[in-house]
């Protein structure tokens, strides 16, 4: 019997695969990413930096403070003046595919995410850009930065997670101020009652529990935006005066067969997600048997969507062997992902070629 154990209550299906017992972390098997288009709330994968709050919709309310005049919204404040939208969003995080990075070198000290730290839901919510357009920021305005309601410990200090994002980006790539997830109010493990989701870009600035607003000439000062989220090697310059992270990396990856899988001969059935970031689409997706020598191209299940991941698929016929799988992606504004990522120290935004063995038998 353990004691003093406090016991995860948490609304997720049990093939999850977790990576902390301190916080909750953790993402569907790959399987299931590469079958679905949405994913469905209990295997949404989940990154939490601190406990998850217990807040009451019903008392909720955000604050819109800095280069605007003052505001508090509660949730029927918004549902009550804002124009609703519902859009499929994909949200990954700057981690995922860090465990193809950590081959490369080791990461330490990070989550060791393999594939699965991304997922697709249907957000239902009001746009940023429409509470903008009622609450004007200053001329001076250049960045929203958002914080939530939880308490997560660095640098000895307590305080919420926090980012943002330039405001440019809040009606080009559609920010939504997210309060229904898959048709159901927002689940307070992934922010409920009310997150940001900021498409196209990594899942860190899609702030849950969404606490205030500040509209700011300087990106946020928040931790998570000045230190952690930066793109460095070990020796740069402090991470203050690294690269601060924002749109994701054009990517794909083969969810099935899984990696090591082995097959009869004959005909495989390829499947698997890609993504692009900031305001580009998926374009293509290509795999090659031989090195990168030749490439075939896959199916795309629909035409690429700006912030919203693609399914593709490939019939391939194998003969008994052991074959190196890759896949690569390009996007719309023709970008591609390059044979090798390169390594950074916290292990963001991996895109290398993604690299699966399959064995076939006779
Ligand atoms: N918001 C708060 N308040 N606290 C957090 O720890 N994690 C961020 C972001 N928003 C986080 C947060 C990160 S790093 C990611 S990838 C996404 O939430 C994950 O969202 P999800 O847990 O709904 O999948």
């Amino acid at each position: 019997m353990i004691e003093d154990a406090t016991p995860l209550t948490l609304e997720k299906h049990a093939s999850l695969e977790f990576h902390s017992t301190e916080h909750v972390n953790g993402g569907p098997p790959l399987a299931s990413l590469g079958r679905s288009a949405v994913t469905s709330t209990d295997e949404f994968f989940v990154r939490n930096h601190g406990d998850v709050p217990e807040l009451d919709p019903l008392m909720f309310s955000f604050g819109l403070d800095g280069l605007v005049a003052p505001a508090r919204l509660t949730l029927a404040d918004l549902r009550r003046a804002f124009p609703r939208v519902t859009r499929p969003v994909t949200v990954q995080c700057a981690g995922n595919r860090r465990g193809d990075l950590s081959r490369l070198r080791p990461v330490p000290g990070e989550l060791p995410w393999e594939s699965n730290a991304i997922s697709t839901a249907v957000w239902g919510g009001v746009p940023l850009a429409a509470l903008l357009a009622a609450f004007p920021p200053a001329p001076a305005a250049r960045h929203a930065a958002f914080e939530g309601a939880d308490t997560v410990e660095r640098e000895g200090r307590r305080f919420g997670f926090g980012g943002s994002i330039p405001l440019e980006c809040v009606a080009e790539l559609g920010v939504l101020l997210a309060d229904e997830m898959n048709g159901e109010p927002l689940p307070p493990l992934h922010g409920g009652p009310l997150r940001v989701i900021v498409p196209g870009v990594i899942g860190a600035r899609s702030v849950k529990w969404l606490r205030s607003i500040n509209l700011q000439a300087e990106p946020s000062a928040n931790y998570f935006q000045r230190q952690a989220y930066r793109w460095y090697l070990p020796g740069d310059a402090a991470p203050e005066g690294a690269p601060m992270l924002h749109e994701l990396a054009v990517n794909a990856v083969l969810c099935s067969p899984a990696d090591r899988a082995v097959l009869p001969a004959g005909r495989a059935a390829l499947e698997g997600y890609a993504v692009a970031g900031g305001s580009a689409a998926v374009a293509g997706v290509e795999v090659s048997f031989d090195d990168g020598e030749r490439w075939q191209a896959a199916e795309l299940d629909a035409p690429g969507r700006p912030g919203l991941w693609s399914h593709w698929r490939l019939s391939v016929d194998l003969r008994p062997g052991i074959y190196q799988c890759l896949v690569r992606a390009a996007d719309t504004h023709g970008r591609r992902q390059p044979r090798t990522g390169v390594w950074n120290a916290k292990g963001y935004l991996y895109n290398g070629w993604h690299s699966s063995t399959i064995v076939v038998l006779p």
